[in-house]
């Protein structure tokens, strides 16, 4: 390939590249808030999405967990870490309101640690209810992490 070649191939990618970002950032219309706090560097909609979103998601694994009478506590154990670090992400979050609004999910999952600690399955239930509930301390109408779909 001549140089003059790969410089027009360069150029080419580049234009394209240029084309497409756009219409890319169009994808993100509707969740136009949740974009603006990733662009402050505040990851707390990525880390909610991973953890809660989805069938397979931590959250819904969570679940299942709670609802059993003698759930495996090896499973439980290893899904609170990323739990865990949801929590501090709010209670550090930029916006106060989140913060203030994050007491329930915090609790939450701090009972649910002392939960696996003590393998009680009662205490696990009412918490993994607990954490769901506290969603809607800041995903009601009007709430600081929006309405969910
Ligand atoms: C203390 C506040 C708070 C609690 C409690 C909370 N969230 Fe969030 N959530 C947020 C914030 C803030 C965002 C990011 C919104 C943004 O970036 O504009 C978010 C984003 C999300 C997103 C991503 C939405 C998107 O469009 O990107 C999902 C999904 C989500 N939360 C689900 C949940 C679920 C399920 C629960 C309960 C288990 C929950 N959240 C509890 C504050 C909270």
């Amino acid at each position: 390939m001549s140089t003059r070649t790969l410089v027009a191939a360069v150029l080419l990618v580049m234009l394209g590249g240029m084309l497409v970002l756009p219409l890319r950032a169009e994808d993100g219309e509707g969740r136009g808030k949740a974009k603006r706090n990733r662009e402050r560097g505040d990851n707390i909609g990525d880390m909610m999405e991973r953890l809660h979103e989805g069938r397979r998601s931590p959250m819904r694994q969570l679940e299942t967990l709670g609802k059993q009478d003698k759930p495996a506590w090896d499973d439980v154990a290893k899904l609170l870490p990323g739990f865990s670090d949801m929590s501090k992400a709010l209670e550090k979050a930029k916006s106060q309101d989140v913060r203030d609004a994050s007491d329930t999910y915090v609790q939450a999952v701090k009972h649910m640690k002392e939960a696996v600690v003590k393998k009680d399955a009662a205490l696990l239930k009412a918490n993994v209810a607990a954490l769901k509930e506290s969603c809607s301390d800041c995903h009601k109408k009007g709430g600081p992490g929006g309405e969910l779909d």
